[in-house]
């Protein structure tokens, strides 16, 4: 990752704001567009973008999601502010969900978003302290 950073973006996200989910991936998807980065890195960015913006809206009680464009990738992260995963092994397992009835029926709760986001992404992190907090950075190459 070069140090030189090309555009620079942070969203607040809030807990159950099912009205504007979908919003700060919408602006990613149109910013990488205007950047004039390649489809298919736009489309990957947006999958992961997107994913990570739902949960936390439903996974969570309210985080931030920022992304970084530098000339040669870009990153896109979160970090919550609870609950935190019990057993982030699981949480990456297809099907794998622990979504609400309220998610479920807006239609979320597959359990393929961090397995989506991890196979978009040339590499992928997750930490998470139970209790205390998620942190997500996923990375994409350019070119
Ligand atoms: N930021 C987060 N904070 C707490 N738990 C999370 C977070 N992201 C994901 N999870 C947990 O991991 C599970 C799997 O996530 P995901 O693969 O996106 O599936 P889904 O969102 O459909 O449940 C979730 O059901 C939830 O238990
Ligand atoms: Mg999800």
């Amino acid at each position: 990752m070069t140090e030189e950073i090309v555009a620079s973006f942070d969203y607040q996200i809030e807990k159950d704001d099912f009205k504007i989910a979908g919003s700060a991936s919408s602006h990613i998807k149109k910013i990488l567009k205007q950047l004039g980065l390649p489809n298919p890195l736009v489309r990957r960015a947006s999958i992961i973008a997107y994913e990570l913006e739902i949960n936390l809206v439903i996974h969570t009680v309210g985080g931030a999601m920022h992304l970084e464009v530098h000339p040669n990738c870009v990153v896109i992260s979160t970090e919550d502010m609870g609950p935190g995963i019990e057993d982030v092994d699981q949480a990456m397992t297809e099907g794998y969900s622990t979504a609400n009835d309220t998610a479920r029926e807006m239609g979320f709760g597959a359990g393929m978003g961090l397995p989506n986001i991890r196979r978009c992404s040339d590499e992928f992190s997750i930490r998470s302290t139970f209790g205390t907090g998620t942190w997500i950075r996923s990375e994409i190459h350019v070119g």
